[in-house]
């Protein structure tokens, strides 16, 4: 009988762990998109942007907006203002731009 009650209790604590560590990411990229100066162009909620030609993001596929942001660093892509953006793009890693796309497309 105790061995059944400590088992429901490890599972309930890793149920418990899981739902913690999916809070974090999510908080993680909200938190980076403030540190890292992003909302400063493309605005607070990701959806008002400081000027009427930068782009939305929030919504944004996950996929779409962290290869955006791996061809912009990289300079692949280079048309556009993608100049404006591409200085940032020092200050995030590529695991902190998967964290910021994740959060960007739950909005
Ligand atoms: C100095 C202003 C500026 C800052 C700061 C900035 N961006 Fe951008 N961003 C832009 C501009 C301008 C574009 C559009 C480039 C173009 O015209 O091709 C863009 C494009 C993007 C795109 C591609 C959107 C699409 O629909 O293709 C993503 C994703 C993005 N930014 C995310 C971010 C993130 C995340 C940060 C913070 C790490 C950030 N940006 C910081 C100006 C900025």
């Amino acid at each position: 009988m105790m061995k059944i009650a400590k088992l429901t209790m490890s599972a309930a604590a890793l149920l418990f762990a899981t739902g913690i560590a999916t809070n974090a990411q999510a908080a993680d990229g909200a938190e980076l998109y403030k540190v890292k100066t992003c909302w400063a162009c493309h605005g607070k909620d990701a959806n008002t942007p400081i000027m009427p030609t930068y782009p939305r993001l929030a919504g944004q596929n996950a996929d779409y907006a962290f290869n955006q942001m791996k061809d912009i660093k990289a300079g692949i892509r280079s048309n556009g203002q993608a100049a404006a953006m591409k200085g940032v793009m020092g200050l995030v890693s590529e695991d902190e731009m998967r964290a910021i796309a994740d959060w960007l497309s739950t909005l």
